[in-house]
């Protein structure tokens, strides 16, 4: 048993490639907590589901989920340092979320505003379903099974988790204390908690917007050299708003230099070209790394690697659910 406190978090693996946004948001703290705690890192492939079960969408979730991995582990997550598993090995995820619904009101369910977002874009034929309102339960039995002391997530997570600590809190009220209450670990920094897309909109695959970490350095030279800046800085001696403009932000986190870089282009001193040109290079070395690892992983070791997680996983996820269970008066 390790004495460092137990962390888990999770992503869904709803494209086989994780961007810049998902990095800087959650997935570069897990990295840096990794030695500290004792680290559960989760590809929640059934979460996918829930917006995606319908026939016309389908996605390839295996693939997904093991480019997923790959991204985790490019990134610097060690499976020496830190368990790295997928949900849909860990059947006791579904019976926790099954146990839990008993003890969750529908209404609450139905007021969760990303439930409310989710169900207003289904349309035509497609269906609000069962799974999608209880999104909430399975991430709440996601994070319950394990008992961790904190949740390192973006900040658009924060309202997940506390439904999921209400339903802990019922679930105590009703069975007696089984699950102890966790934090929120969300990065402070907003220029990596917020990092926009190249158009300035939030950075999303849906969008198009995104630098994704297996990208190329040309496709990233090519993505940057399309970004969003100033729209009234067409010489180079007009004045740009930094503030404004997606180079600018990216510089901000990555370049050393970025406020001379930002000055000069508030003062109309340098170009949004070599601004671009900058960033490229800078953005290119700072993913290199990361790169050089991703492409060095073949399926079967990444495949090796979320199986060995998985028995980890179960360890711990199997005597939460002797304790429920018993709680619950089932054995
Ligand atoms: N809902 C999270 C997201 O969209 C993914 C997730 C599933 C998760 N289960 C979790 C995050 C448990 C933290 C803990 O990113």
């Amino acid at each position: 048993m390790s004495a460092k406190p137990r962390i888990l978090s999770g992503m869904r693996s709803t494209s086989d490639r994780l961007h810049l946004g998902n990095y800087e948001g959650a997935l570069r703290n897990w990295v840096e907590m990794q030695d500290q705690v004792d680290m559960f890192c989760m590809v929640a492939d059934w979460h996918v589901l829930t917006t995606a079960a319908d026939a016309e969408i389908h996605p390839d979730i295996a693939a997904n989920s093991l480019g997923v991995a790959k991204d985790f582990l490019a990134a610097g997550l060690d499976p020496k340092r830190c368990t790295i598993f997928r949900q849909s090995d860990v059947k006791e995820h579904a019976e926790l979320a099954l146990l839990l619904g008993m003890v969750v009101g529908v209404g609450k369910l139905e007021a969760a505003p990303t439930f409310k977002e989710k169900a207003a874009e289904v349309t035509g034929d497609h269906i609000v379903s069962y799974g999608l309102l209880g999104y909430p339960v399975l991430q709440a039995a996601d994070i319950l099974l394990y008992k961790p002391e904190g949740v390192p997530v973006g900040r658009d997570q924060a309202p997940h988790l506390e439904l999921s600590r209400e339903i802990a809190r019922s679930f105590n009220h009703l069975f007696g204390e089984v699950f102890p209450m966790f934090k929120d670990i969300i990065p402070e920094d907003e220029s990596r908690s917020k990092l926009p897309g190249l158009d300035m909109r939030k950075m999303s695959k849906s969008y198009d917007n995104c630098i994704y970490l297996s990208d190329s350095p040309e496709e990233t030279s090519k993505r940057i050299k399309s970004a969003f800046t100033t729209p009234t800085k067409i010489a180079k001696s007009d004045p740009g708003i930094p503030e404004g403009c997606a180079v600018c932000q990216y510089l901000k986190l990555y370049s050393p230099d970025w406020e001379r870089q930002w000055a000069e282009d508030r003062a109309g001193e340098r170009g949004c070209m070599q601004s671009k040109q900058e960033l490229t290079e800078i953005l290119n070395e700072y993913l290199r790394p990361m790169r050089e690892r991703r492409g060095s992983l073949t399926d079967a070791d990444t495949e090796a690697i979320l199986q060995d997680g998985a028995r980890r996983a179960r360890e711990v996820a199997s005597e939460t659910m002797n304790e429920v269970r018993r709680a619950m008066r089932i054995a």
